[in-house]
């Protein structure tokens, strides 16, 4: 959402004047963060990373903080960084040229609709899109800050993502992600009444656009993942066979607390369906250990999860208090040595789970749309299920999509030799 959030503040900066990106710090005439604030450390990293900016920034350099810290920190940012020049929140990022050359501007506010903005165009990579189609979240997970944030959920219209991404592919994008914060509640309110379209509508609408070859989404919330949508999921042959289900806890009163709206048997239930409709989908998910009165069951019922469902890829967390959040003001705090025991115990059971995974791959062919060039003759792209895959090769093959015969596989990524290129 953030990389997403940096390409349109490029875009929108370059319809005033001409920016280039550097990477030379010294060279920038203007700095920008881009926050997170999920958790606690990236905001005690923004403050430092200010500092160094300050110190080794070219004369005169302006110094911009944008996202979700900006949205939450707002003016205060300022006060303790006055160095600062202006501060941008997550769901303003449109009014960037409003506040570069205003000095210590504040824009924040998370009730703006930026909706049905038709955003400049500029993509970091061209053969592959990223398309928001919601902003916002209407959840109240209670460990979650984003809705503090982001603010409430707004759809874009279906006929604005349709035209963006018909505008990548004839730039050269054959594969699109689509982002949000809950995918597939999409289409539950738009900006305008006259608005009616679901995220399987929508998913249909965009296969329908020639020359898109492959469609992603992130992230889909498990509570939504009806029958409708996993079938849609299952038998579209341009939706990528990779589904991201956000577990967060394996224990169903655990799961109540974090208000998720689900229980472990529900999301084990979507997780057989998925492998029923799609088998050779990967899933991948997040996990939070040391939630407020997580006991050693409840972190039981987590790793039965992990084992049942055996997870491709694990994004794991110890729980960090947010401001704004119910679970910061819980009395049963996890003690943090506890819940740093939990994290490296699952993850160390998903590594093993994960090489087995890997090992499993050698010998088999994916189709791998490549999408990068990587130094030493070599070039990357992803497998229909997401897994990066690696071949020698040169600039013929970028932007295609061939089949890929599984060499070498390590934890992270795989080395292939293509098999059949015309
Ligand atoms: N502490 C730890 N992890 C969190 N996440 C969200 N809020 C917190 C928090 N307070 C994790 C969730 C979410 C992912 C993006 O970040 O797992 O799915
Ligand atoms: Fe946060 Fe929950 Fe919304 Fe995801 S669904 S962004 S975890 S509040």
């Amino acid at each position: 959402m953030n990389s997403r959030d940096s390409e349109h503040m490029i875009a929108e900066l370059n319809r005033k004047e001409p920016y280039e990106l550097t990477t030379t710090l010294a060279e920038a005439d203007l700095i920008i963060i881009n926050t997170c604030s999920v958790r606690e450390k990236p905001v005690a990293k923004l403050f430092s990373e200010i500092g160094v900016f300050k110190k080794r920034r070219k004369d005169g350099a302006k110094i911009g903080v944008c996202g979700c810290t900006a949205s939450h920190l707002g003016k205060d940012i300022i006060k303790r960084a006055p160095v600062v020049d202006f501060v941008l929140g997550a769901r303003n990022v449109s009014k960037i040229n409003d506040v570069v050359d205003t000095k210590h501007a504040v824009e924040i506010s998370t009730d703006y609709d930026e909706s049905s903005y038709d955003f400049a165009e500029y993509r970091s990579n061209s053969l592959k899109a990223m398309v928001n189609i919601s902003i916002g979240c209407d959840k109240s997970c209670s460990f979650c800050i984003v809705p503090a944030t982001r603010g409430d959920e707004i759809s874009i219209p279906s006929t604005l993502i349709v035209g963006e991404i018909a505008k990548a592919v004839k730039g050269g994008a054959k594969e699109v992600m689509l982002l949000g914060q809950n995918v597939n509640n999409y289409g539950r309110r738009f900006g305008s009444d006259d608005e009616k379209c679901d995220f399987v509508e929508l998913l249909r609408k965009i296969s329908s656009i020639d020359g898109l070859e492959r469609i992603r989404f992130t992230s889909p919330h498990p509570l939504h993942m009806d029958d409708k949508f996993l079938e849609e999921f299952a038998s579209n042959p341009k939706i990528c066979k990779q589904i991201h289900v956000p577990l967060q806890s394996g224990s169903t009163s655990l799961l109540k607390e974090m208000k998720r709206g689900y229980s472990k048997e529900w999301f084990l239930d979507r997780c057989r369906k998925i492998r029923e409709l799609a088998p050779d989908a990967s899933i991948s998910t997040d996990i939070i250990v040391g939630f407020p009165g997580e006991s050693d069951d409840d972190f039981e019922e987590t790793i039965d999860v992990l084992e049942r469902v055996r997870f491709e890829q694990l994004f794991s967390f110890k729980y960090s208090p947010r401001p704004h959040t119910p679970a910061a003001e819980y009395q049963n705090q996890v003690d943090p040595t506890v819940a740093s025991e939990r994290l490296s115990r699952l993850q160390a059971r998903h590594t093993e789970i994960l090489d087995e995974i890997m090992d499993a791959q050698l010998g088999t062919i994916h189709q791998v749309y490549f999408d990068e060039l990587k130094p030493n003759g070599r070039i990357a792209g992803r497998s229909d299920d997401g897994k990066l895959v690696f071949v020698e090769g040169s600039e013929e093959l970028l932007s295609q999509i061939v089949p890929v015969k599984i060499s070498k596989a390590s934890r992270g990524a795989l080395d292939g030799i293509v098999v059949d290129h015309p």
